[in-house]
């Protein structure tokens, strides 16, 4: 009972202090901007000898920090002054982009790195407010802007801004981040991953000019019990957000909504409309939104669909809908590192379209906004996860509020995407008391921050009643979820695929069911018998069987096979088969389609 209290206390005290900066800004994806993206010089720091002096003391603590902190990006003032580096004479790397794939010689490299730019400003209006915006950085990010900390952030997949209006100068800015990739016990993730640790500045950099009282957050959604409705808020930031007309203009809907802020800048609305055409998969309809202040009008595209679960089923716009998925990782097809780009989302999910999807599984982590937005267009649903992964530090309360951090930044970026239906606390973690209570805690705050989405998290099964053969969820974070999803290798990890002809489940939760993974490894083009490893025949064999077994289970609403490609793992290390590669995917890293790709995609072809 001590030690709850305890773990309840400190969990207050540290869920405000670590991880605060700016209040993230919604919609920097139509707002404009510059982007700072391009070449960069870069400094590879593994003893943090710019960040710390001699007596590991961080300089950015010190009141006059020395030139010797890289963040002041000094320069030799005489031949006889002693400075020990100099950023402008250092190689460059492209942002945005992982260092792993850029520089050979940091493709294992794990630590921090710094990165500097230099650039001008000229503001568009002059009372306007500047914000410099990342859209992402793994894993821990210093940043510094003329000299002056602006801030951290923790985590490797999530937006963070911070405010520049009184820093920026007209020329010679220089913008100098610390980027650490280090793993560590109480990160999120934690040590042990199946992914490559790409670092860096891994997607855009960029500058959000905005009116001095500008739009700073919205949630506009159809009400899932009311489709006539469509309701939500929205946040003005400045001195002049209290008392102020805001307009939600909707041209196709021919609605005008005009709405006044609370004290707080805070205005919320309900807006009744018997003609609106429901974003679904097979008419992914997006109606253009205007949000209109006397300072500015904020577009976005938004679609309105409800979603919620009856029993065992999942209801799209009330009807009930059968998940098609496949599992991706972010990794590009064309640079094979970090994906970011627009063209990476293109390739990766015209690939689960041709696979016959209506659903993806983003895993394990939050992937870049363009994945959603074209989710939004394509009609793909979406499964984001946050990566609480295998074996986090349950009790330590620092690693709570970084969990909690990134969850609500990823759901502050995409809360408007009819796309994104299932947000995922955790993958594969192992019960225990205080596991429990972690992920429980995670799906309130969830819950509270967007009651509109399902939760869920991949579990895992495990025998019925010590009977192998029978499988179940034994799991009390099942009895918190909407969607019970788990991971299942019986085949792989777990026997041979004839094993799944012998399986049955037993699943007692009245719940739609999920099988967030299944799988197995196949070199390309490695042809053999369908019981020799790593052949395609046994991959294809495995998606056959499975696809049997799976039928068995009464509330299977879809699954999401691991995984769409081959991707990067520092754990598969098998020679002239794995060589860093995990070899789940339907499709190898250079684009090539194994056997098991067909047959899933007869399967969803056939599939309503
Ligand atoms: C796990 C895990 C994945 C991993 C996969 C595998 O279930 O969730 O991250 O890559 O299995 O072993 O290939």
């Amino acid at each position: 009972m001590l030690k709850k209290t305890i773990f309840i206390l400190m969990l207050f005290i540290f869920s405000n202090a670590t991880f605060a900066q700016e209040d993230l800004i919604i919609n920097t994806y139509n707002r404009p901007s510059t982007s700072l993206s391009g070449n960069w010089n870069y400094i590879v720091d593994p003893y943090e000898n710019g960040y710390y002096n001699y007596r590991h003391e961080p300089f950015d603590l010190q009141a006059t920090p020395s030139k010797s902190a890289f963040f002041t990006n000094s320069k030799q003032e005489s031949p006889s002054e002693l400075l020990e580096y100099d950023f402008d004479s250092m190689d460059t790397i492209a942002v945005p982009g992982d260092w792993n794939t850029q520089k050979e010689k940091l493709f294992y490299y794990e630590g921090t790195v710094w990165y500097k730019k230099s650039f001008d400003y000229v503001f568009m209006e002059k009372q306007n407010r500047l914000f410099l915006y990342f859209e992402a950085s793994n894993y821990k990010t210093e940043v510094y802007l003329n000299g002056k900390k602006l801030g951290t952030h923790v985590g490797g997949f999530t937006p963070f801004n911070f405010e520049v209006t009184n820093l920026i100068k007209d020329t010679n800015n220089y913008l100098v981040v610390k980027v650490d990739n280090k793993r560590s016990k109480e990160g999120v993730p934690t040590l042990s991953t199946d992914w490559w640790n790409y670092g860096g500045l891994t997607r855009d950099v960029k500058l959000v000019e905005t009116s001095p009282t500008f739009v700073q957050d919205y949630f506009i959604q159809l009400d899932n019990y009311n489709s006539n409705k469509i309701k939500g808020y929205v946040t003005l930031n400045g001195e002049d957000k209290a008392t102020k007309n805001i307009q939600i203009y909707i041209p196709e809907l021919n609605i005008r909504k005009n709405i006044v802020t609370n004290i707080n800048g805070k205005a919320t609305f309900e807006i009744i409309s018997k003609d609106i055409k429901f974003w679904s998969t097979k008419n992914p309809y997006l109606y253009t939104v205007h949000i209109k202040t006397d300072e500015e009008n904020i577009t976005d595209q938004i679609g309105f669909r409800s979603i919620k679960t009856k029993g065992k089923q999942i209801l799209l716009n009330n009807t009930p809908i059968y998940l098609k998925g496949i599992s991706i990782h972010e990794e590009s097809p064309i640079t094979h590192g970090r994906g970011s780009t627009l063209e990476d989302a293109k390739t990766l999910l015209n690939w689960a379209k041709e696979l016959g999807c209506n659903y993806v599984r983003l895993a394990h982590y939050p992937h870049n906004e363009h994945m959603v937005r074209l989710a939004d267009k394509m009609g793909i649903l979406v499964w984001e996860e946050n990566p609480v992964y295998w074996t986090i530090a349950w009790d330590n309360a620092s690693t709570y509020a970084n969990a909690e951090n990134q969850l609500a930044e990823v759901i502050n970026r995409d809360k408007n995407r009819a796309s994104v239906i299932i947000w995922s606390m955790a993958n594969e973690t192992p019960t225990s008391p205080s596991r429990n209570q972690f992920l429980t805690k995670l799906a309130t705050y969830t819950r509270a921050k967007d009651p509109t989405r399902l939760i869920s998290a991949a579990l895992e099964q495990s025998d019925y009643n010590g009977n192998k053969f029978v499988r179940t969820i034994n799991d009390p974070f099942a009895d918190v979820v909407d969607i019970l999803s788990f991971n299942q290798y019986i085949g792989w990890y777990d026997g041979l695929p004839e094993k799944c002809s012998q399986i049955s489940w037993v699943i007692e939760q009245d719940k739609p069911v999920l099988i967030s993974e299944f799988g197995a490894g196949a070199k390309q083009g490695f042809h053999g018998d369908k019981n020799t490893r790593w052949t395609e025949e046994f991959q294809e064999n495995l998606y056959v069987e499975t696809l049997k077994m799976l039928e068995n289970i009464e509330q299977l609403q879809g699954f999401s096979p691991w995984i769409l490609v081959d991707f990067r793992s520092p754990r598969r290390v098998l020679p002239k088969i794995q060589d860093g590669w995990n070899r789940k995917g339907l499709i190898s890293e250079d684009g090539k389609k194994k056997k098991a790709f067909f047959v899933l995609q007869n399967f969803y072809n056939n599939k309503n």
